[in-house]
């Protein structure tokens, strides 16, 4: 039986072998085991196809296959059988992330093969890139020409230890690739590949370094236009935080700017983190036959404990809600997918409620809803909202107009998260700066058991975080230092 024969093995007989304590309802997660980042993120013949980084024999990171899963809608994934195993000699520790393109019908994956032959000694790893197909979008077949791009293709500024998880497109006539790098001064880079049969490639150049700047190895990069604009989405190790930014030990980041496709360079106007939560990391876009640029990303993030790696729940990771981007006066907006709403059950509205102090209104709770919510701030310097809450825990989000900032706060969310690594403290809160519109809080919450997704003022600023309360922790409370109105709200089930 090959590699990838037994993996899928392993999957079916033991899928229901996964402790149902913290899984989700209305996001994609691994049957079993271990998921790290979307990959081959792409709209074809007719459905939504993901990929991911999965280990499916523990809760925790290994030697990486690709995870297959389909969707006719984003929100109900079909999972399909593991698309690729890390088999050959040049990806035989791991088929690290990458992309997808259809060309004449079929489903190419690019992506990159990680060799580690002696642990103790980082200097021997090598990251090559190679290439699968699929006539039928089910099974794929590695090329014999593999790897299309390896060590000699490089050029001397970079290292070949950190060379990884290319986007592949088509621009004119020809495909390119765009590969995360690090420069030989240790700090992160884009190199750009071009190629007219997706076999033979041919270094372009940098289109893009950070000097240092902008924290240390890069990954899985994403170029594409949008609104009139391009922009470069970037993974970051080691960012430093800056204000409220860059809280987490890795960092996911969009640039706005102009790709110069003369000159091959990207000059960057504008950089911001994409969403200011804890859990958000190596997110993946499409477009799809509307038009849409849809963007996916890991809920989870390296370098901290995952309540569900331990006491036999076997089975760790999952994604963020599909959202969709735009960009609107020089900052990148994310929206839900529209396709959610027909999830909806059990509506519950209220309108024009005072709250002097706090509040929980009747059939305002629950652990797998949608809340939809306008608050009028009136005089209020500090007034939020309370989920998850039970006897002792609660997780609370909340908008401090003296500081101007929208704080969302796990410190008594339930399961305690520990940083395994980097970034010093264990601090539970994050922030960001949000402006009230006509004196107005606008948000939409998405919770679905360990997970709370949050858009404020119509998607201008997200704040997505996994927490682990007690199933019995599911009441929703409002509060505030003075009298604020909610002028709307509305909860539905989401089943
Ligand atoms: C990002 C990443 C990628 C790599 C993959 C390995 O989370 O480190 O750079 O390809 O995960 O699983």
């Amino acid at each position: 039986m090959s590699k990838l024969q037994q993996a899928q093995k392993y999957v079916e007989e033991n899928r229901n072998k996964v402790n149902p304590e913290f899984r989700l309802k209305y996001h994609m997660m691994p049957e079993i085991g271990w998921m790290n980042d979307p990959n081959g993120f792409i709209y074809y013949k007719g459905e939504y196809h993901l990929f991911y980084q999965y280990y499916p024999y523990d809760s925790k990171w290994g030697t990486p296959y690709w995870g297959h899963a389909k969707s006719k809608d984003l929100i109900i994934w079909e999972h399909m059988p593991i698309a690729l195993a890390p088999d050959m000699y040049y990806d035989v520790d791991g088929c690290f992330s990458g992309s997808a393109i259809e060309v004449d019908g079929k489903l190419y994956l690019m992506y990159t093969g990680h060799t580690n032959p002696d642990p103790d000694n980082p200097k021997n790893i090598r990251q090559v890139q190679n290439m699968a197909v699929s006539k039928d979008g089910v099974n794929f077949e590695k090329i014999k020409q593999n790897p299309v791009i390896s060590e000699r293709d490089l050029p001397y500024i970079a290292l070949p230890q950190d060379f990884r998880d290319p986007m592949i497109f088509k621009h004119n006539d020809s495909y390119y690739a765009v590969i995360a790098s690090r420069n030989i001064d240790g700090s992160g880079q884009l190199l750009l590949y071009k190629s007219n049969n997706l076999l033979n490639w041919n270094y372009v150049g940098v289109i893009i370094r950070s000097d240092n700047k902008l924290g240390k190895m890069w990954e899985c990069p994403s170029l594409f236009k949008l609104n009139d604009m391009d922009v470069l989405i970037l993974s970051v190790q080691h960012l430093d935080k800056n204000g409220d930014k860059y809280h987490n030990l890795f960092s996911s980041i969009y640039m706005l700017g102009k790709m110069d496709y003369e000159s091959w360079k990207f000059i960057c106007e504008v950089v911001d983190e994409i969403d200011y939560g804890f859990d958000f990391y190596a997110p993946q876009t499409l477009v799809d036959d509307r038009g849409r640029r849809i963007m996916i990303a890991w809920m989870q993030v390296w370098g901290r404990t995952i309540p569900t790696d331990c006491h036999g729940h076997n089975w760790a990771g999952a994604m963020t809600l599909p959202r969709e981007l735009r960009v609107i006066d020089g900052k990148l907006y994310q929206i839900p997918v529209d396709e959610i709403t027909k999830y909806r059950k059990n509506k519950i509205s209220y309108k024009d409620i005072i709250v002097n102090d706090k509040i929980q209104l009747d059939g305002i709770e629950g652990q797998n809803v949608e809340l939809e919510v306008e608050i009028d701030a009136q005089n209020a310097n500090n007034f939020g909202i309370k989920v998850l809450k039970g006897e002792k825990e609660e997780t609370v989000m909340h908008y401090d107009r003296r500081e101007g900032k929208f704080i969302f706060d796990r410190s008594k969310s339930g399961e305690q998260i520990k940083n395994t690594e980097g970034k010093e403290d264990n601090e539970q809160i994050r922030k960001t700066t949000v402006s009230l519109k006509n004196n107005i809080l606008s948000l939409r919450i998405f919770i679905d058991r360990c997970s709370v997704e949050v858009f404020i003022q119509n998607g201008e600023r997200v704040m997505t975080s996994t927490v682990y309360p007690k199933s019995t922790s599911k009441s929703i409370e409002f509060f505030t230092d003075n009298k604020i109105i909610i002028k709307n709200l509305n909860k539905w089930d989401i089943e």
